[in-house]
């Protein structure tokens, strides 16, 4: 029982990187960092989800769930950042556990990680799916419904139903060249990205910069429309409401930790990437909501490319730039895909090189000096989920598992905050023990909000975890195998 909560001693974590077989390469500097998150998290949340939410839940006002939820990841932001700074390997939030809670915690969030990584790449390429065949639609390209939708549907009334679809042949396109990208190497996919994300702020910028001659100030009032009488329809309630469901916007800003091992000086630029990518995206979406609400009535957005449908209905004078807005979309979400790809074998790596998976999980290829074999079985599980399952169900257990990811690390800052005060930190949370308590609290509210079928898939895939872990990791756990010595 006492090994459950055996922790790996923070000098046998810092030498790692240096052991010759588990060496990555270090090519990231800090803008390379805030370019990766950027990358990661502009995607669905502001180019699908902020229209929809805008229409059903907060109106205009949706520029206040989106400073709401810049909140909430701020607080988790600035844990993230410590511990970043501290133990800068490319387990992220698994390492900090291992460190701080114990062995069995660290094998839960690291599970639970898979949430957010892999089922994020997944949902993500779903919506780029969406959106591609609506770009080669407005083309007269048309792909059968029967190849670009989910043959699995979900609804709290019926349950699983068959669609009639075949397979999401687009969303597994995606899944499986970006894979392709990412075994190739970091420099290249790093590359890949920051051309992507050029594309992407490019355009963001044009609809901002264009879209602001085109409000029409009478489409934001009533800023705050008046609650129908149901909680968290309109009014405060909404906002709340509309806060927890762009929570996926913002998903991505922890991705930069899994990179530690590929940052030039991660101590010092870690949270410059965490921080620096979490505050400019916030900036984009506070400017990008306003001036969408502003362009088209908040009625109107309850489409699955509301920024595209918010130029055409500006007028004439800019129907010229929606193909655009399409591309920079597509764009955008590729990116969103590759990071996270990018993340998930970078954890099942670390937790190999603990012996916690199977040891072929940390072999580095020989020649592009990547973890080939977690980013290949990576793409593969990624993209059948992708290609089977709707975006609504992935979408909120990719929440719920971020979330629960973000309670761990603001508990962990807190706890190695008491028990190893002398490790130096380059950067500190501010305020201990406001920010990780409050970064905890307002997470835990927003999980508490979520369906209860998630909880449940949350609940099984975490049995599924626990099998694993008393059936394998902890017997070939190597912290409990080597000698103090080895
Ligand atoms: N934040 C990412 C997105 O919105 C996951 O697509």
């Amino acid at each position: 029982m006492k090994g459950l909560f055996a922790r790996k001693p923070l000098h046998l974590i810092m030498q790692e990187p240096e052991v010759e077989q588990h060496k990555l390469k270090r090519v990231l500097g800090p803008w390379g960092l805030i370019s990766l998150g950027i990358g990661v998290i502009i995607g669905a949340g502001i180019f699908v989800l902020s229209g929809q939410a805008a229409a059903t839940y907060a109106g205009p006002a949706i520029v206040l769930s989106f400073i709401i939820s810049a909140i909430g990841c701020g607080l988790a932001g600035l844990c993230y950042a410590e511990f970043a700074s501290m133990i800068p390997i490319s387990g992220s939030a698994y390492t900090y556990a291992y460190a701080t809670l114990g062995e069995f915690l660290a094998w839960i969030i690291g599970w639970d990680l898979v949430l957010e990584y892999l089922f994020g790449a997944s949902t993500v390429a779903v919506g780029w799916s969406g959106y591609v065949v609506s770009f080669l639609k407005d083309f007269h390209i048309n792909i059968p419904d029967a190849f670009c939708q989910a043959p699995l549907s979900y609804s709290v009334t019926d349950g699983w139903n068959a669609t009639g679809a075949i397979l999401n042949c687009p969303a597994i396109f995606i899944v499986g060249l970006m894979t392709a990208l990412l075994v190739i190497g970091i420099r290249e996919s790093t590359r890949v990205n920051n051309v992507i994300v050029i594309i992407k702020l490019a355009v963001i910028v044009l609809f901002i910069g264009v879209g602001v001659f085109y409000i029409k100030f009478a489409n934001w009032s009533p800023f705050l429309p008046d609650n129908t009488g149901q909680f968290g329809s309109f009014g405060w309630s909404g906002v709340v409401r509309g806060a927890g469901v762009i929570f996926f916007a913002y998903i991505g800003f922890d991705v930069v930790s899994t990179a530690a091992q590929e940052s030039r000086n991660p101590q010092r630029d870690m949270p410059i990437g965490i921080l620096g990518s979490l505050v400019i995206c916030t900036i984009i979406f506070i400017l990008m909501t306003g001036v969408l609400t502003g362009i088209m009535k908040y009625t109107n957005l309850a489409v699955p490319d509301p920024i595209a449908v918010a130029v055409n209905a500006a007028g004439p004078g800019i129907a010229w730039f929606r193909p655009f807005i399409k591309i920079g979309a597509i764009a955008g979400l590729s990116s969103v895909v590759l990071v996270l790809l990018m993340a998930q074998p970078r954890v099942f790596f670390s937790m190999a090189r603990d012996g916690l998976l199977p040891a072929g999980f940390a072999r580095v290829h020989p020649r592009f000096k990547t973890p080939y074999i977690p980013t290949i079985l990576t793409g593969c599980i990624a993209a059948v989920v992708s290609g089977l399952f709707p975006i609504n169900i992935l979408g909120e257990l990719v929440s719920i598992g971020t979330l629960l990811a973000f309670v761990i690390v603001c508990v962990g800052v807190l706890v190695l905050r008491y028990r190893h005060p002398e490790i130096p930190r380059v950067f500190r949370t501010p305020w201990v023990p406001f920010v990780p308590i409050a970064g905890a609290l307002v997470t835990l509210l927003q999980m508490v909000f979520l369906p209860f079928d998630t909880w449940m898939r949350l609940f099984v895939w975490m049995a599924v975890g626990f099998i694993i872990y008393f059936f394998y990791s902890r017997k070939h756990s190597r912290l409990r195998i080597l000698s103090p010595e080895e």
